[in-house]
């Protein structure tokens, strides 16, 4: 094996991939693999979706960066669009989703004056990977070799209000959830568990922090997930599919709150330049455009049905969890090995949390998309792992 330069923080499986187009990607040999899980939950549009790949041309050609002392058209644009689909907010950009929860930690010590510093998270929740998001992250696995983290973060129960209302005393200041936790082995939410979660926030002035760099953009049929649990959050983060495929991310703070966010306290360098702003743009007119919601409704009850059939089928299949196009097959076995099994008959899905497969398609996807995963997959539980 030819010695790899690259730091070995990633196990990479399978072949050279040379080109993508929608739910399909394509190796240097020309294999055809089909990606039900493309870009991390990234490429919602599937891969290099033709008008995003114009617009990125069209943009590149004109201006790529500016600092963010300097206007441009699209940033403004783009925080207003946001804005406009979900609450009352004032938005900042930077990048990549860790960086979206960082810039919420260091808004939640601005709003708690010193005095109210404690956050509330909960269990096998994912975050990111820098320190403050790594501390907020609900799973020793990720956090026990960087010890000592960032203090003042309280572990609650998913799902369990006391172990909520446990975890609080008089310096907390906020709540961070992900509704759908996604690392986490796909677990969803309570309606009534959030509604109660919702009110303690609002009873306590306590900042409810909505991670939905996962669920965000449509993936749960909804542009944003929070819009299934008649709440508005004090905070959202959005990242992943934003640029579907480049690289941006979003904090929409609640305006009658985000002025003590003065200038010079937070910054991002590349945060909200035209490139990523206007490809960001041109996602969420894609999703109305192409009428995506619906697409992603229709496609979650044909997988969720076919799947609740492979579950009566398959003793191995312990559950099916999700919403939208998130989709968890909660196993009995390790997870890992079908991944890489499915791999071999050209098919990407991914495996978490030891014992789940997730599926997070292009949103996109097709029925015969669906119907040949389905195919693959079905052949993948008869062989067993
Ligand atoms: C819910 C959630 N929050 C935060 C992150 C971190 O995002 P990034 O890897 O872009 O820093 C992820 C990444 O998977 C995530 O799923």
């Amino acid at each position: 094996m030819k010695k790899s330069f690259l730091l070995e923080v990633y196990k990479k499986e399978g072949p050279l991939f040379t080109r993508g187009r929608g739910s399909f990607l394509w190796d240097e040999k020309g294999n055809k693999y089909l990606d039900l899980f493309p870009g991390w939950g990234v490429s919602i549009l599937g891969h290099s979706h033709p008008r995003i790949v114009k617009v990125i041309c069209n943009q590149a050609k004109k201006l790529i960066h500016l600092p963010n002392n300097l206007k441009h058209r699209y940033q403004e644009l783009l925080a207003e669009e946001l804005v406009k689909r979900s609450y009352k907010a004032k938005v900042f950009f930077a990048n990549s989703g860790t960086e979206a929860v960082e810039t919420a930690i260091k808004f939640s010590r601005l709003y708690g004056k010193g005095e109210r510093f404690e956050i509330i998270t909960m269990k096998n929740s994912f975050h990111g990977r820098t320190f403050a998001s790594l501390s907020a992250t609900g799973q020793k696995k990720y956090k026990l070799s960087f010890r000592p983290l960032l203090p003042k973060f309280q572990e609650a129960e998913f799902n369990d209000f006391k172990s909520l209302k446990k975890n609080f005393n008089k310096k907390t200041v906020g709540v961070i959830i992900e509704l759908i936790q996604g690392e986490g082995g796909i677990n969803v939410a309570e309606k009534d568990y959030i509604k109660d979660l919702y009110s303690f926030c609002k009873e306590n002035d306590l900042l409810l922090i909505v991670d939905e760099i996962q669920t965000g953009m449509g993936r749960t049929g909804k542009l944003f997930c929070y819009q299934h649990y008649g709440i508005k959050p004090d905070i959202m983060l959005l990242s992943k599919g934003l640029g579907a495929g480049f690289p941006i991310s979003a904090v929409l703070i609640r305006e009658d709150i985000a002025g003590i966010m003065k200038p010079g306290l937070h910054a991002s360098t590349f945060g909200g330049n035209p490139l990523a702003t206007r490809i960001a743009l041109e996602v969420l007119k894609v999703i109305e455009e192409e009428n995506i919601l619906l697409n992603v409704k229709k496609m979650s009850n044909y997988l969720f049905k076919k799947l609740f059939n492979f579950k009566e089928k398959f003793k191995v299949i312990r559950n099916i969890e999700g919403m939208g196009l998130m989709v968890g097959i909660k196993l009995r076995k390790e997870a890992y090995p079908f991944f890489l099994s499915a791999l071999r008959r050209r098919l990407i899905i991914n495996a978490t949390h030891k014992n789940v497969l997730r599926i997070m398609p292009a949103l996109n996807v097709k029925k015969e998309e669906i119907d040949l995963g389905l195919k693959i997959l079905e052949e993948v539980f008869k062989e067993g792992c």
